[in-house]
């Protein structure tokens, strides 16, 4: 999608699309609706700058509508290379806010593009991946003191924080978003479980009924990756390193095969693991003609995408949006998606829209912990107290009108005491 908007030029004829687009994504996402109000009433970040590096998407833009509702100004890179939607000149035009996102960005831009978010000295960050932290510690140190936290959106920036606190270099509090119960439910088990097969089905048209789909990673999104692609009828295989998700894919009745033992027999393959190598020239060596090779994890390292290169004899590019053909010497065509990055995002539009409800949900009301804890959180990261994710989770089923129990006094004081056995 060629959009291109704020310091870099913003092409304002995308701007009524996008405006369309994110109108429709804010019809479905109801809880943060319910916060923006709460925001504009309360003004918790009133005049406070949030740098985001975030998927340019419709369903971005009404957290950002709801961050400038609390009082902020709002300066967007996109977390992406590839995920920008036409929704950035929408968003540019908006006062409070601006937008450097360019769908095709080179890695120079790309990161242009967050220096330029930075450029806000901002007082809170949101980031998805970690690119927008890792630059501002690495080359931005003088803007750190100024930093009174951050929200991480994925599982891949969760990692990398973690390892940065390990280091003792993580200089402010950044709360793991992903790390929330609703989160890993809703978000990358049902998100991504539908989003990943949304943009392989997008870009292939392929029928998964019947044929053999390598699921690689059976965390929450390889699990909700795999549960799908059962759902639609195909004979599903799941590759791990990790022996208690194993087990638990055989549980769930998978078959489990190391990568090796799965390469041949796969016709769509997907990979979910936020690691790298998952598949090298060793597995792409032995692939049947025409299977389908797409990444499903944030970052493109886990298809070795320069091993097809160097494998290939002819690339076809684009057979269709987001999709490369690369014929091997013996005349096998294997289909890369998405150029190995995030196919949910380049090739579909990510999660739905009432899936990132829930997950901004928790990470704005992760802003205001970090703009108003007395005393403030000390650096490092930081989980998601189980009080906001039940209060996002409650705030969800209200709204699509789902009652639950509440616990009587008695099953309470049962609960709360040790006195009680047999
Ligand atoms: N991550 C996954 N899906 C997304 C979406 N629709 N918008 C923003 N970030 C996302």
């Amino acid at each position: 999608m060629p959009t291109v908007s704020g310091p870099d030029g913003a092409d304002p004829g995308l701007a009524a699309a996008g405006q369309a687009r994110i109108g429709w994504a804010e019809r479905t996402m109801p809880v943060l609706g319910l916060i923006r109000e709460s925001f504009a009433a309360s003004r918790p970040l009133d005049g406070l700058a949030v740098a985001a590096c975030l998927h340019v998407t419709a369903e971005t833009a009404v957290l950002v509508n709801v961050l400038r509702a609390g009082g902020a100004r709002v300066h967007l890179a996109a977390s992406n290379p590839l995920s920008t939607q036409d929704v950035a000149a929408a968003l540019a035009s908006w006062p409070g806010v601006t937008v450097s996102a360019r769908s095709g960005a080179a890695r120079e831009t790309y990161y242009r593009h967050i220096h330029q978010a930075l450029d806000s000295a901002p007082a809170l960050v949101f980031d998805d991946g970690g690119d927008l932290v890792n630059t501002l510690h690495e080359e931005r140190p003088e803007l750190l003191a100024g930093v009174a936290g951050g929200v991480e959106s994925t599982t891949t920036g969760v990692a990398r924080l973690r390892r940065m606190a390990a280091a003792g270099t993580l200089a402010f509090p950044v709360v793991a978003a992903n790390g929330a119960a609703t989160r890993r439910m809703l978000d990358n088990r049902y998100g991504t479980g539908q989003s990943a097969l949304d943009g392989i089905l997008r870009a292939t048209n392929t029928l998964l009924a019947g044929k053999t789909v390598v699921v690689a990673g059976y965390g929450p999104a390889g699990t909700g990756i795999a549960e799908r692609a059962r759902g639609f009828g195909a004979q599903v295989v799941v590759t791990e390193t990790d022996p208690v998700r194993a087990l638990d894919a055989v549980m769930a009745g998978f078959r489990v095969l190391p990568m090796a033992g799965a390469a041949p027999l796969g016709e769509v393959f997907i990979t979910a693991t936020g690691s790298r190598d998952v598949i090298t020239p060793v597995h792409l060596e032995v692939m049947r003609d025409g299977a389908i090779l797409a990444n499903a994890g944030h970052f493109d390292v886990e298809i070795d995408v320069r091993g097809l290169e160097k494998l290939a004899v002819t690339v076809n590019p684009q057979i269709r949006p987001s999709a490369d053909e690369y014929v091997l010497a013996d005349g096998r065509r294997l289909i890369l998606l998405a150029e190995g990055r995030v196919v949910n995002l380049v090739a579909g539009e990510g999660h739905p829209a009432a899936v990132m409800d829930v997950s901004f949900t928790v990470g704005a009301l992760s802003a205001v912990r970090l703009t108003s804890a007395r005393p403030p959180l000390p650096p490092g990261v930081h989980e998601v107290p189980a009080e906001t994710d039940a209060q996002a989770a409650g705030l969800m089923l209200a709204c699509m009108g789902t009652r639950i129990d509440e616990l009587t006094p008695g099953q309470q004081e049962y609960l709360d005491s040790w006195r009680y056995g047999s």
